[in-house]
Formats: C-alpha cells, sequence, structure tokens
C-alpha cells in the first residue's frame, strides 16, 4: 500500500506520471498501473479473480501476495498457460469460487456483444455476497491515453501499448460510460453499486465497487 507521504507526492506529479509512467514506478512515483493495482488491491476481499490481468499476473502476485488466480485472452509477457483463457465468457471455475472478482481498465476491451455474458461469468463464479470491482477512465481520458501509447509505440518504439501487442478485435472500445458500466452490472444482476475516483489521479479514473446478493 502506498503511504501518505507517497500519495501527495502522485497526486502533485499526476500530469507528468499520465504522459510517461504507465507500466514502471520511477524517480520515486508510481506508475498508473500500480495507482490502480493499490486502489484495488485496498478494496479486494478474500480470494480474488482477477480478469484480463495483463503483463506478468502483476496484480495478483505483487498486490495480493498471490490470493488469487489472474487471466488473460493474451499470452503476455510472463504469463503461463494456466493464466490463459481463450474465451472468457466460459471460464473454468466451478460457481463460487471467488470472493471477488475484478476487471482492471479492461472492461472496454470486451467485445461489446459479449460484455454482459463475461459479467455473468463473474457473477456465477463470485460467492453470494462476494465483490465485483471495475475500474475505468473517463471516456475523454481513456481515448487520450490510447492514442497516446499507440503514438509512443508507433514512433518511439517503447512498447507501452498493451492493446496494440495484441491487437483490438471487432467490437471492442476505448471507453465505457459510467451509465454503460452501472447498467450492465446491474443487469448481470449486481446490487448496491458505489463509485469510488482515484483522487491521485485527480478523479480521472475511478472504480466501482458491487455485491452479489447473499
Ligand atoms: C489495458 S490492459 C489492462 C491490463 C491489466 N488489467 C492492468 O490493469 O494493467 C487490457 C487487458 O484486457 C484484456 N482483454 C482482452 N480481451 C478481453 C476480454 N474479452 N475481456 C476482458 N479483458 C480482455 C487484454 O488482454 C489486456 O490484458
Amino acid at each position: 500500500m502506498r503511504s501518505r507521504r507517497q500519495k501527495i507526492k502522485d497526486f502533485l506529479t499526476f500530469p507528468l506520471r499520465a504522459l510517461i509512467l504507465f507500466h514502471d514506478d520511477r524517480w520515486g512515483l508510481s506508475s498508473l498501473a500500480s495507482e490502480r493495482f493499490d486502489y484495488v488491491a485496498s478494496e479486494v476481499q478474500g480470494y480474488c479473480l482477477d480478469i484480463g490481468c495483463g503483463y506478468s499476473n502483476r496484480f495478483v502476485r505483487e498486490y495480493l501476495g498471490g490470493h488469487g488466480v489472474g487471466i488473460d485472452v493474451y499470452p503476455y509477457a510472463g504469463l503461463t498457460e494456466e493464466n490463459l483463457v481463450p474465451d472468457l465468457t466460459h471460464l473454468p471455475f466451478a460457481d463460487h469460487s471467488f470472493d471477488t472478482v475484478t476487471f482492471i481498465a479492461n472492461l472496454n476491451h470486451a467485445p461489446e456483444s459479449q460484455r454482459d455474458a463475461e459479467l455473468a461469468e463473474a457473477f456465477r463464479v463470485l460467492r453470494p455476497g462476494g465483490r465485483i470491482i471495475v475500474t475505468m477512465g473517463l471516456p475523454w481520458v481513456e481515448i487520450l491515453v490510447h492514442k497516446l501509447v499507440w503514438f509512443y509505440d508507433r514512433f518511439l518504439g517503447i512498447n507501452v501499448d498493451m492493446d496494440s501487442e495484441r491487437g483490438m478485435q471487432e467490437g471492442e472500445s476505448y471507453f465505457l460510460t459510467e451509465d454503460e458500466i452501472c447498467l450492465r452490472l446491474t443487469r448481470a444482476g449486481f446490487q448496491h453499486i458505489v463509485r469510488k475516483p482515484f483522487w491521485t489521479q485527480w478523479g480521472l479514473n475511478r472504480m466501482y465497487l458491487a455485491r452479489k446478493p447473499p
């Protein structure tokens, strides 16, 4: 967990970090990835399934001490066979296997026609009373960040754009609106949706917490 002092430093340097620190911490500052993992980890309860885990299954390994499972559709560096689940609408887990399910910065990458089915699967594998956490930046921020990382990769070759590496599929989006997230969570059966902004990112990014009924 970041200290209060670290959070103040991150808050004050957010514009700089948003331009250059996507995955790796540097100069005593948190990257955007570390920051979102830190916020989400503080809300995870019990055994966690991290859907769309990305590079190295980092959230579960580093932020939850391995207490969970990270899965992804693409074999990013640092993932093994166990992390790969090509169809996230059919998860290889029994009903009620997890206390928390997370979609960190990625529900927009579920093709539109598949989003409800992925949330329905998340609902199925969660125990009654379990928690789902979805993070998503404001639409204009998501568009800007996606364009920025694409530009850096294309012209500077620094390889920070996970989505270009995988190749965006038809039906994926660069962002989701708050209305869509809440509507889809409700449609899947989740209740008590609460929105929490990431204050060290000036409220431009946020998480949505909801519960499966007991
Ligand atoms: C921007 S990255 C975020 C990765 C990681 N969760 C993080 O916060 O760093 C988007 C992730 O969504 C994953 N993804 C691709 N298709 C998906 C799908 N249908 N449902 C959920 N995630 C998907 C990608 O493979 C990638 O790991």
